[in-house]
């Protein structure tokens, strides 16, 4: 008996004909004997009811079955009484009257009921147990097939640009310089290890010296980080890379994807060019390098105000050549002293010395612990640069430039969840504030480290403009670096490459200072590479689990991955990571020290 409607199929048009139907019992409803099923399959849900004097069998088999049981159904397309149609059901005007029905496999009783309910509250762990089951629910596979309308859409475009996808190994070689990664040992090479690629990065550049010109992949790539919202150990990029271009081409290019991504799935037309934005302006005035513009509370810089200052704690940062810098949350001066220490905590993570503000209260009566240390003059400046009004909360951050811009910026998104929890602030989820975020510092000196490390990655170029401070002060050299933001959220980043063999070694060797060996170990091929003819290149990768998250309207993308991991990189459904045996690990020529306790 194969189907001859789908479940979401059957309209007025239909009435009369015979239609034959699978699917999965949604829900079984008994009006005095006459039984009335939802049947649902991927495309929608169908009423399909039997009558007890016309297949008494069936209705007792019916009665004995649960929801999410597997049948055939052959019945009549029949018009619905007046009062019985359904206008949320795209088949509500119809029902299908049963005159045969087989059981193809029946269910346990599910875990969690299937069906789409408002304030779903099943726990994340246990939908992701039986990911299966939660699959089935209609708008998680509405979720993967947007993804799949993305990911045609995206090879579509990519293929009428002119760009072939080529596959890349995920079997690579371990490198410095980027995020922690998945090692595989070697069965055939004792003791030696894979990486699994953090991103085609190296072997995309191959292909331009390969000639290929204009590459793309919707690339699977591993990082072993820790989980968070917008972050899985396994993710995919929409990797591409060309030569002979600039950073033109490349802006033209991706926003033209987006257009045709954002008109295709949510027929919005998105207006052409997005701004462009220097990090020097995105930190100065926002905080961060990725900043969500939908909101104000813009940093201002106070040195012109302070810089005589009687208040120590400013000055001596100014005199130091820090900056004191302050952000207007307006309408936050209910903040609570649990809230508070909240925000202070976080900011003294992140090296703050503290966080002083200044309450404005709805009585007009200002509160703060540092206001005694302003003179009038001061505090009038104060008032007029920062627009305080009553009911405002103004904060403080003095350290060096970095550091004040990147603190605030996180209080700044803080003091804005808080409000729009409040009701104070509402974002109009309408708005895609799409823009890119360029210049770059080339490298960032790491304290740590006591040296410097690439701000994206050591084949990014530096602006021609710039490339004498490689040996001036390598702190003040640009990179021909481009972020996409979208929102507050970094959907992707890029650059224009090096391909002179000779600079490349440069920022190996002397900028980066990277030891001879690990140069010639690790990227050796490159160099040598380069020196046989390497075209001008540069590429992109976006991150497609954000793009589809954001298409979706969820900040998870767990959401949009079908088998996602959790925040401790675990699959729940299938078990994984899980020990291994004895021989697996003889056979490999690894030994674990933890292997056992947990053999299997
Ligand atoms: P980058 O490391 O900036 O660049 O990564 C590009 C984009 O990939 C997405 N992304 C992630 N998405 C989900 N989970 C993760 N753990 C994760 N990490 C990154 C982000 C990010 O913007 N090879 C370079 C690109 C290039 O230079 O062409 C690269 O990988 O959206
Ligand atoms: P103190 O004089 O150290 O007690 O600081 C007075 C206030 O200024 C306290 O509320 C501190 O949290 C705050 N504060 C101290 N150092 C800084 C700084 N570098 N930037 C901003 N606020 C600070």
């Amino acid at each position: 008996m194969k189907r001859t409607h789908h479940c979401g199929e059957l309209r007025r048009s239909d009435i009369g004909s015979t239609a034959i139907l699978n699917g999965w019992i949604d829900s079984v409803r008994d009006h005095g004997g006459v039984l009335f099923v939802d049947l649902r399959d991927r495309e929608g849900v169908t009423q399909v009811v039997f009558n007890p004097q016309q297949g008494d069998a069936i209705s007792r088999a019916l009665h004995q079955l649960k929801p999410e049981s597997v049948i055939v159904v052959e019945g009549r397309v029949t018009e619905r009484e007046n009062d019985a149609v359904n206008p949320r059901l795209a088949t509500g005007e119809v029902e299908v009257h049963a005159e045969s029905c087989t059981l193809l496999n029946s269910s346990r009783t599910p875990p969690f009921p299937i069906e789409d309910r408002k304030g779903d509250r099943v726990n994340e762990d246990l939908r992701l147990t039986y990911r299966y089951l939660d699959l089935r629910r209609p708008k998680n596979l509405a979720v993967l097939k947007k993804r799949h309308r993305a990911c045609k859409i995206i090879r579509d475009y990519m293929d009428e640009e002119g760009f072939i996808e080529v596959e890349t190994p995920m079997l690579f070689k371990s490198t410095p310089e980027g995020a922690r990664e998945y090692l595989v040992p070697s069965r055939v090479n004792p003791g030696e290890f894979y990486a699994l690629a953090q991103s085609p990065q190296q072997f995309k550049q191959m292909l331009m010296v390969a000639g290929v010109e204009r590459y793309f992949q919707l690339a699977r790539c591993f990082r072993d980080e820790d989980g968070r919202a917008d972050r899985q150990p396994e993710f995919t990029q929409v990797d591409l890379e060309m030569s002979f271009i600039d950073r033109e081409d490349m802006y033209a290019l991706i926003e033209g994807m987006m257009q045709r991504l954002w008109k295709g799935l949510l027929d919005v037309d998105l207006d052409l060019p997005f701004e462009r934005l220097s990090y020097q302006d995105a930190m100065n005035n926002y905080g961060s390098d990725r900043p969500d513009r939908r909101f104000g509370f813009k940093l201002a810089d106070l040195n012109d105000i302070f810089k005589g200052s009687e208040f120590k704690v400013f000055k001596r940062v100014i005199d130091g050549g820090g900056h004191v810098k302050a952000i207007n949350a307006k309408g936050l001066s209910d903040i609570t002293e649990g809230e508070l220490k909240y925000l202070t905590d976080m900011a003294t993570a992140m090296g703050a010395k503290g966080l002083a503000f200044i309450r404005a209260r709805k009585s007009g009566l200002w509160k703060s612990p540092i206001l005694k240390f302003f003179s009038d003059a001061e505090i009038a400046a104060l008032r007029e640069r920062m627009e305080i009004e009553d009911g405002d909360l103004v904060f403080f951050m003095a350290a060096g430039w970095e550091r004040a811009c990147s603190i605030l910026g996180k209080v700044r998104l803080e003091a804005a969840a808080l409000l729009r929890k409040r009701g104070i602030l509402a974002i109009d989820p309408s708005i895609w504030e799409f823009f890119w975020v360029i210049e770059f510092p080339l490298m960032v000196f790491d304290d740590e480290a006591g040296r410097f490390v690439s701000a994206h990655h050591p084949f990014t170029a530096p602006l021609v403009e710039d490339r004498h401070f490689l040996d001036e002060d390598p702190r003040l050299a640009r990179g021909q670096h481009y972020d996409l933001v979208l929102n507050g959220m970094e959907l992707g980043g890029g650059s224009i490459r090096i391909h002179q063999p000779d600079l490349q070694q440069k920022v190996f060797e002397e900028v980066l200072q990277l030891p001879k060996e690990v140069i010639e170990d690790r990227f050796g091929y490159m160099v040598n590479a380069f020196r046989y003819g390497a075209p001008p290149h540069g590429g992109i990768a976006l991150g497609l689990d954000r793009i589809v998250g954001l298409l979706c309207g969820t900040a998870s993308i767990r959401d949009v991955i079908a088998f996602p991991k959790t925040q401790k990189g675990q699959c729940l459904m299938s078990s994984s990571p899980g020990p291994v045996t004895e021989k697996q690990h003889r056979d490999l020529h690894i030994r674990s020290r933890v292997v056992e306790k947990r053999r299997p």
